[in-house]
């Protein structure tokens, strides 16, 4: 772990902290270091205690060797028409207030903080790349649960992503969970031998973050509690406090 990074020291330093950062320092992240953060994701509560989740980690030349493939799957057009599983509806299909939020994000993201307008499928696409070298991060992971029973091991696997995420950020580290990855299901398949009953849910890249990008000067926002949550007490239910 780098000396000089100042990691959070409490639950709620990490969670106000972490964001998604797409630019990250060449600094390697010694493999003890990942070992001891996926023991403390793997503390993470999970249905009946099935831990569904498997983790592949890439670092050197084999994650240069994803990055080439999916590069090169990316340029012909090797992308596929849909991922493995119902992940998400089409772009275009997102009912508000999603849809609203979806496109505020990609406008702070593009517009914003990379100067690229959201019309601009070129710039677009020369940002959408760097997921496949994960954003310049030494390391690389990729999350697979098994398939059987796959809704309950994807709740479980979130869990263990926002653990890994969290543990991250004591040791000064920094993440950015990608989705991105299931658009080119068969090369990660192919790439790193995972086996059929198994399921891909998303990359992540680990690694300390480069505060000086403009992609790292931008927190996305947050909905305030009583959008979100119903109070139910002794009364008629109610939203939370202002
Ligand atoms: C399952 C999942 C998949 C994601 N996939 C991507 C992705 O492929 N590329 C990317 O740049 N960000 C991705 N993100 C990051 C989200 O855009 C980000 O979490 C969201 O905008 C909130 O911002 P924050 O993480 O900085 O708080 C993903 C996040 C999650 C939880």
């Amino acid at each position: 772990m780098a000396a000089q990074v100042m990691g959070a020291a409490t639950v709620e330093e990490a969670l106000l902290s972490r964001c998604s950062v797409r630019a990250f320092l060449p600094t390697p992240v010694p493999r003890g270091d990942v070992e001891r953060l996926l023991a403390l994701a793997s503390r993470s509560a999970s249905n009946s205690n099935g831990q569904p989740w498997h983790v592949h980690v890439l670092t050197g030349g084999a994650k240069r060797r994803l990055t080439e493939a999916l590069w090169e799957a990316l340029d012909g057009d090797g992308r596929v028409a849909a991922c493995e599983y119902p992940y998400q509806p089409a772009a275009d299909a997102w009912p508000e207030p999603f849809r609203g939020r979806r496109r505020s994000f990609g406008d702070g993201l593009y517009r914003e903080a990379l100067g690229i307008d959201v019309d601009d499928a070129a710039g677009r696409l020369r940002h959408h790349r760097r997921n496949y070298d994960f954003f310049g991060a030494p390391v690389g992971l990729v999350l697979t649960v098994s398939r059987h029973p796959l809704d309950s091991a994807l709740v479980d696997a979130g869990l263990f992503l926002q653990a890994l995420m969290l543990a991250a950020r004591q040791d000064g580290l920094d993440t950015c969970p990608q989705a991105a990855f299931l658009d080119f299901y068969p090369v990660l398949r192919r790439h790193l031998q995972i086996p059929d009953d198994q399921i891909i849910v998303c990359g992540l890249a680990l690694g300390f973050a480069d505060r000086d990008h403009a992609l790292s000067r931008s927190r996305t926002p947050r909905e305030p509690v009583r959008a979100f949550t119903t109070f139910h007490d002794d009364g008629p239910p109610r939203p939370g406090p202002a």
